[in-house]
């Protein structure tokens, strides 16, 4: 296996993957409309791994155009689906929108990979599936629970489609449910590009410290916790990055096919949201304003990844502490100014 389609490889995550990918030896092409991205990723991604990446500009829910990419680049082995919308508050608002970006592009991928015979699929998943966990760490054999957003169903429903797929044809697919991504590169080229107001914790922290925000407020702090805060699994992207090498290795190594399995790619670890400002100001000696506010209607209270699955069948374990991560995103805000 040598040649992988990265769909949504301008993204956050699709983008620290393709780094990893060709760290490992593989050669990524793009797919990506840049609905939530920029093209100076991909200059970012030549500069930091010395390499030309094909790129090609389309949009996954359309399949003639997905066709075309798969002719053109002939030897295509495996397939990483990054590509779609992920912000839970817009899915609230604009559910069909999100049905048909992440359905849409999910089913046309699929059936192009089938026409084309290829079978190696690694696809983005989130812990979003676990919904208010009952049991803590939670693993993957905890069934789905009822999500609470249109975008989290999207991701429910994806499942379902890969497992039911898989049970038909030859697929080869390794889900990964990511937990909370954090941080950016270490070199501070590439990172997470928020458009408008984040609604995620680490960019809201870093453009409060920043100045860009005025105040960061911290989302209910009666919680059943130690601190009364939520506890999360963040995970540093680089990281999070090297398990899909991980994944297209281990399918690589597999004999067989017409399977879906499920990993969770999260640290083990909870952190609450209130360790997370400490451990931002410890490290980088910024002050912070916030203040503890009511909580965020459907949040989560605590949830974090047991990741034996992970460690012994993918031989992947987290590698960055919180304080690295954390450096990072700042180091990378820095740059944003
Ligand atoms: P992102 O928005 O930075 O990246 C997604 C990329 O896909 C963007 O570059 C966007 O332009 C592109 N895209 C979207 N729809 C497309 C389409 N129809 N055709 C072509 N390109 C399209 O998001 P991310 O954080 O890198 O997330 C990547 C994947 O991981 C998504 O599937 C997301 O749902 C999933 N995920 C993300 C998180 C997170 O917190 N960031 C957590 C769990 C799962
Ligand atoms: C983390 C913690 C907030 C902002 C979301 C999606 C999930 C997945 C990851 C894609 C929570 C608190 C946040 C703020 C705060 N994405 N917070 N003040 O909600 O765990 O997960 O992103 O699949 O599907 O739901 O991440 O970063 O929004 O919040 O106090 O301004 O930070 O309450 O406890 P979340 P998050």
């Amino acid at each position: 296996m040598n040649k992988i389609l990265v769909t949504g490889g301008a993204g956050y995550i699709g983008s620290h993957t393709v780094v990893e990918l060709i760290n490992a030896g593989f050669k990524p092409v793009i797919v990506d409309n840049f609905s939530n991205s920029h093209t100076s990723v991909l200059q970012a991604l030549e500069s930091i791994t010395k390499a030309q990446i094909p790129c090609y500009s389309i949009d996954c829910t359309d399949y003639h155009s997905l066709k075309e990419v798969f002719e053109k680049e002939k030897n295509i082995e495996g397939v990483i689906h990054f590509a779609a919308f992920k912000a839970v508050g817009e899915s609230v608002r604009f559910p069909l929108k999100y049905y048909h970006n992440n359905i849409g592009s999910l089913v046309s991928l699929l059936r192009v990979m089938e026409e084309f015979n290829i079978n190696p699929f690694v696809f983005s998943s989130s812990c979003t599936v676990y919904g208010e966990p009952e049991t803590l760490p939670v693993t993957e054999a905890i069934p789905r629970s009822k999500v609470e957003s249109p975008y989290g169903n999207t991701k429910k429903i994806s499942e379902e489609i890969i497992e039911d797929y898989a049970r038909q044809s030859d697929i080869q697919a390794v889900i990964l449910r990511y937990f909370n991504p954090i941080g950016a590169h270490p070199s501070s080229a590439i990172g997470e590009l928020p458009i408008g107001v984040p609604s995620n914790l680490v960019p809201f922290i870093t453009q409060t410290a920043a100045g860009i925000r005025e105040k960061l407020t911290i989302f209910g702090g009666d919680y059943d916790t130690p601190d009364g805060t939520c506890i999360r699994d963040y995970i540093h992207v680089v990281d999070l990055a090297k398990a899909h090498v991980r994944a297209l290795e281990y399918i690589q190594k597999s004999t067989n096919t017409g399977f879906s399995e499920l990993f969770n790619v999260g640290t083990g670890n909870g952190n609450s949201v209130m360790e997370l400002v400490k451990t931002f100001l410890e490290v980088t000696g910024e002050p912070l304003n916030y203040e503890i506010g009511p909580r965020r209607p459907g949040d989560v209270e605590k949830i974090w990844s047991e990741v034996r699955k992970s460690r012994e069948i993918l031989d992947w374990t987290a590698q960055y502490s919180l304080k690295e991560a954390l450096l990072h995103a700042w180091n990378w805000q820095k740059t944003l100014k």
